[in-house]
């Protein structure tokens, strides 16, 4: 895709039939590697860049969901390199596989939270997002598509594995054979006998955002001038979102918005919203004259970072305080039904749940677990440890969303970010929260780890690992409550009597070697004792994963790669 020729002298041989005068039908083989992970089909740049690559998987999309004939689509992506020519091919595609709509960002550019949005609010059958969210761009970074379906959300595993089913028998795709659609200006056209309309990419989500904002108190904390904020767009999708809502709609001063600018390598840092990613934003809020109020977002614009001044909010604990402060925003005010959050996030949500009497659900890792939930009006809000938080107004994390939730909050509150987060840990207890990532592993070596605990789970519960004693090991597996479904596998977890918990996965989204995440989490009821060191906090802890998984002997590391 990423080579032009693949696209007007598709390869290889001459097409195996020809239909309306300009469909090519081109022949292709399988591909063995496009199995969809945590969030779509996730790859280096240089293997979406083998001839056919996208090509496949694209067709393998279409053919596994024939109820897209005639129908709307949403198109866009986060801007990396390679999403306008992906683009091209794509629409060239859906012209040929009868798709009746398009709509697609301007510059080929739609944030995932906003795609759906518009996949909601414009009754699309679903839409085709290129991103690989966090992960680097650029020539030698990593590209990805991902599959969503008319409620917005993303695809769910029986559909990702029909699609992959197919990807490995394929025998050929259908292409219209045109000259590319121009993207930058906005409007209808048409490719073959499908319409492409051109949408701005933020204003059906920024008018969404002010339904459920109060955007007069933001507005007024904003240009009240005692309050100062940060948003660090990271050169990726968010930056022409928080122009628009930040600096526009709510009248901070220009300059808020950091990296605003989209780029197709991202200005050459991962787009990933992080205490080590973001470090010009870190090094402004945890500096002398620091702003009050920090925030990032990611390559597409789902995850996001919360900080104070000199204040890193952990996620898990943001999803909690969002829950806890419902009261004080329009949108959600007297409206939580229910919550959730994935398997490794923080217990902090549960205790909020059961202070409000309302169910809290536990689900596999990946934002698509919650899409039957949401849809069935079992929960409200929803989030994962990974920097993921959103809602019911969506069927993806959302960002932006997060923020000015926060925003909102804030300026209802009256309060310092690490005021309202202080306050949390002495109403409901903190629960320490980190988690440990080792990179790049030998998929081999990283199996072999996770085997092995396996089978040393059901051994686990009683023994002493210093002075905590395993309450319950086992591995989660999730039965969802709406359709039934089963998904089994999901990850081990440790629970220690003091109520401590170990989770150990291997990541879904990687696109180097294999990536262990080990989650650590300890409560502390006592407010006197919650200003400790996480890093502290869980020592004894980490030191059970060690005695436990024993990452230093199988995966020769002494450290992790990453601690968030
Ligand atoms: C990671 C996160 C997960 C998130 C996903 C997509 O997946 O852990 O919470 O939903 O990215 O953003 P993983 O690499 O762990 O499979
Ligand atoms: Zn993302």
């Amino acid at each position: 895709m990423i080579h032009n020729e693949t696209l007007h002298t598709p390869q290889p041989g001459p097409p195996a039939e020809t239909g309306r005068t300009n469909i090519v039908t081109v022949v292709t083989q399988p591909f063995t590697d496009q199995r969809p992970g945590t969030s779509g089909l996730r790859k280096k740049v240089a293997v979406f860049a083998q001839p056919r690559y996208l090509e496949n998987f694209v067709q393998s999309v279409f053919d596994a969901l024939p109820g897209w004939r005639g129908a709307t689509l949403v198109l866009g992506g986060d801007g990396r390199y390679g999403n306008e020519l992906a683009l091209q091919v794509i629409l060239k595609m859906a012209a040929a596989n009868g798709i009746g709509r398009a709509l697609v960002g301007r510059a080929g550019l739609l944030s995932t939270p906003a795609a759906s949005c518009v996949i909601r609010r414009r009754d699309a059958a679903g839409g085709i997002i290129l991103s690989a969210s966090h992960n680097p761009g650029g020539p030698d970074g990593d590209f990805g598509i991902k599959v969503n379906l008319a409620n917005g959300g993303p695809a769910p595993e029986k559909v990702t594995q029909a699609i992959y089913e197919t990807s490995r028998t394929i025998r050929a795709y259908r292409a219209l054979d045109a000259p590319d659609v121009p993207l930058d200006r906005l409007g209808q056209s048409r490719l073959g006998d499908m319409v492409v309309e051109v949408i701005d990419p933020v204003a059906d989500y920024a008018a969404l955002m002010e339904r459920l904002f109060d955007f007069e108190a933001i507005r007024a904390l904003l240009t009240s001038g005692r309050f100062r904020m940060r948003f660090d767009a990271m050169h990726a999708v968010t930056g022409p979102y928080a122009h628009e809502l930040l600096e526009r709609c709510l009248g901070a001063p220009a300059g808020t918005v950091l990296r605003g600018e989209p780029r197709t390598d991202f200005g050459g840092e991962p787009p990933d919203p992080n205490l080590a990613h973001a470090q010009a934003l870190v090094a402004e809020m945890f500096g002398p004259d620091a702003p009050d109020f920090g925030a990032a977002c990611d390559g597409d614009g789902d995850r996001n970072m919360i900080l104070g001044r000199r204040f890193f909010v952990t996620p898990s604990d943001s999803l909690a305080v969002l829950a806890a402060n419902a009261a004080l925003v329009p949108g959600y005010r007297g409206r939580l039904v229910g919550v959730a959050r994935s398997m490794p996030t923080s217990r902090a949500l549960d205790r909020v749940a059961a202070r409000l009497g309302i169910p809290c659900y536990e689900t596999p890792t990946g934002w698509k677990y919650f899409g039957n939930l949401l849809d069935a009006g079992r929960i409200t809000l929803c989030g994962e440890e990974s920097f993921g938080t959103g809602s019911d107004h969506a069927r993806e994390k959302d960002g932006l969303w997060a923020v000015l939730y926060w925003l909102n909050l804030l300026a209802a509150r009256r309060a310092s970010v690490e005021d309202v987060v202080r306050a949390h840990w002495r109403s409901y207890g903190r629960d320490f929260y980190t988690r440990h990532d080792y990179e790049g592993l030998n998929p081999v070596t990283a199996e072999c780890l996770m085997k092995r605990l396996r089978r040393r789970l059901p051994h686990l519960s009683g023994q002493v690992f210093g002075a905590q004693r395993v309450r319950l090991a086992d591995e989660f597996s999730y039965t969802d409550p709406v359709d039934g479904s089963v998904s089994p596998g999901q990850g081990p977890r440790i629970e220690f009597e003091d109520g401590a918990r170990l989770v150990l996965r291997l990541s879904g989204t990687g696109t180097r070697g294999a990536t262990l995440r080990v989650y650590l989490e300890r409560f502390e009821p006592d407010p006197a004792r919650q200003g400790e060191d996480v890093s502290i906090a869980v020592a004894a802890l980490a030191q059970a994963a060690e005695a436990i998984a024993g990452m230093r002997a199988r995966l020769g590391r002494k450290r992790p790669s990453v601690v968030t």
